[in-house]
C-alpha cells in the first residue's frame, strides 16, 4: 500500500482510549479534574470545557455579546480557520478582517487597528500553526478602542510568548482539542479566563449537556482516527472524498455542547504529554527548516517566543502541493474571499491582501510523529 502522510495528526494511544471510555462509564470526576489540570498549567482562574473549539468560541462571544449588546461585529484575521468564521455568526454577529504580516503571520498593527470600530464586541488574534503572536501591543491598540481582545490559541496550545502562554492574553483564551490538534480528545475546545464576571456570562450561555450514551461512539472516533492517520493506512480516508478529510468547511451550524467524561478524560490523559509531543513537532520542523537551507521560506517565529509547530508553515510555495506528503494548502481562499460568509460581513470591511496572497501561496508541511527522517529530508527537498 502506498506510504501518505496525513498534513496532521495527534499521537493518541489506544491504552489512553480503553482508560478513558473505562473512567467515563464509571462516572470519574474527569471534567473536574482536567479543568483543574488546565487552570494550574495555564493559571486561569476559570475554565470552561465546551464539546469543540468552535462551540468554546461561540459561547464565549455570546458572553461578551451580552456585556455590550449594542455591539454586532467581531474582529477576525482575514487568513484563518474558517470555524472561527462559523463561531461569529452561529452567535449572530458580523465580522470585519484585519490583515497579516506574511513575514510573521502576526496581525498586521495598522490593519489591525483599521478593523475596531464602536460596533466590534471584540478582536480575535490566531497564533496560526503553532507561531506565537506578540499580543502585549496588540492589546494596547484594542484597550484605546475599548475592545476586548480574544487569544484564540486552538493551534498553539503549550507555546509561549512574551513570558505568557498563549491562550493567557486578553480577556480569555480557547484552546482546541479537535482531531489533528497539538492533543486531541478526539473533539473539544476550552475557554480559559481570570474574569469573573465574563466567566459567570458563559456559564449562563445555553449549552447541550453531554449524554453517557456517546461514549461508545466518541471512543470508536478516538480509535479511527488512531488507526486512520497511521502512514500506512492515511490513503484510504484520503481516497474518500466525501469525508472531507482536512477539508476546510465553513459551517456556522454547529452544536454548543459540553465537554463529554470521554473527552475530558482523554484530552486529560494527552495533555499530561503535551510538552513530549510538542517538542518532537519542534524537532522535526526544525530539522527540516535546517535541511532545506531555505530559512527565508518559513515565517520568523516572534523573539523571545517558544513556538509549537502544528504545522511548519512555507510561503511562497503557490502549485507546489504533495498531498501524499501531507504537503497542503490550509486554508484555499481569505475570509474576505469566502462566498458564504458575505452576507455577514460589515459594510466597508478591509481589502486584505496579504491573506489573499497566504491563501495562493501558503503550504504547510507535517511536523507529527509519524515523520520520519526520511520524510524530512523529501520535505526539505520539496521547498522551491
Ligand atoms: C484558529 C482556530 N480557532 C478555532 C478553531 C475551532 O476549533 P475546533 O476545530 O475544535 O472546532 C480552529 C480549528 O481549526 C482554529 O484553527
Amino acid at each position: 500500500m502506498p506510504r501518505n502522510l496525513s498534513p496532521s495528526a495527534s499521537p493518541v494511544r489506544c491504552a489512553d482510549i480503553a482508560s478513558s471510555a473505562f473512567d467515563a462509564v464509571r462516572g470519574d470526576q474527569a471534567a473536574r479534574r482536567f479543568g483543574d489540570d488546565l487552570r494550574g498549567r495555564f493559571h486561569a482562574e476559570h475554565c470552561h470545557l465546551f464539546s469543540s473549539g468552535r462551540a468554546a468560541l461561540s459561547a464565549l462571544f455570546s458572553a461578551l455579546r451580552a456585556r455590550t449588546p449594542e455591539r454586532d461585529t467581531v474582529s477576525l484575521p482575514a487568513f484563518t480557520s474558517y470555524s472561527v468564521a462559523s463561531a461569529a455568526v452561529r452567535s449572530g454577529l458580523k465580522v470585519a478582517f484585519y490583515d497579516l504580516d506574511p513575514a510573521t503571520l502576526c496581525p498586521e498593527p495598522g490593519s489591525f487597528e483599521r478593523s475596531l470600530g464602536p460596533d466590534v464586541v471584540c478582536a480575535v488574534v490566531c497564533h496560526l500553526f503553532g507561531y506565537p503572536c506578540p499580543m502585549n501591543g496588540l492589546a494596547d491598540i484594542a484597550a484605546g478602542h475599548g475592545v476586548p481582545l480574544v487569544d484564540d490559541a486552538a493551534q498553539a496550545m503549550g507555546a509561549t510568548v512574551e513570558g505568557r502562554a498563549t491562550g493567557m492574553s486578553g480577556i480569555a483564551g480557547i484552546l482546541s482539542l479537535s482531531r489533528g490538534k497539538n492533543i486531541t480528545s478526539v473533539d473539544g475546545g476550552v475557554i480559559l479566563t481570570n474574569d469573573s464576571e465574563l466567566s459567570r456570562a458563559i456559564a449562563g450561555v445555553a449549552c447541550e449537556p453531554s449524554r453517557r450514551r456517546d461514549i461508545p461512539a466518541l471512543a470508536l472516533k478516538a480509535l479511527l482516527i488512531w488507526a486512520l492517520q497511521r502512514p500506512q493506512i492515511y490513503w484510504l480516508p484520503r481516497s474518500l472524498p466525501f469525508l472531507k478529510i482536512g477539508a476546510s468547511v465553513f459551517e456556522p451550524d454547529f452544536p454548543i455542547g459540553e465537554m463529554s467524561p470521554f473527552q475530558a478524560a482523554l484530552g486529560r490523559r494527552m495533555f499530561g504529554r503535551l510538552d513530549e509531543i510538542n517538542q518532537e513537532r519542534v524537532r522535526n520542523a526544525e530539522d527540516i527548516i535546517r535541511r532545506s537551507g531555505k530559512p527565508g521560506r518559513f515565517p520568523e517565529p516572534a523573539p523571545g517566543s517558544r513556538p509549537v509547530y502544528l504545522r511548519l508553515p512555507c510561503l511562497g510555495q503557490a502549485g507546489r502541493e504533495i498531498p501524499e506528503m501531507g504537503v497542503v494548502r490550509s486554508y484555499p481562499q481569505a475570509l474576505c474571499d469566502l462566498q458564504e460568509l458575505r452576507p455577514h460581513v460589515v459594510h466597508g470591511a478591509q481589502d486584505c491582501p496579504e491573506a489573499r496572497r497566504l491563501a495562493r501561496e501558503l503550504v504547510t508541511l507535517p511536523t507529527h510523529c509519524f515523520v520520519t527522517e526520511a520524510d524530512r529530508e523529501t520535505l526539505a527537498r520539496s521547498v522551491a
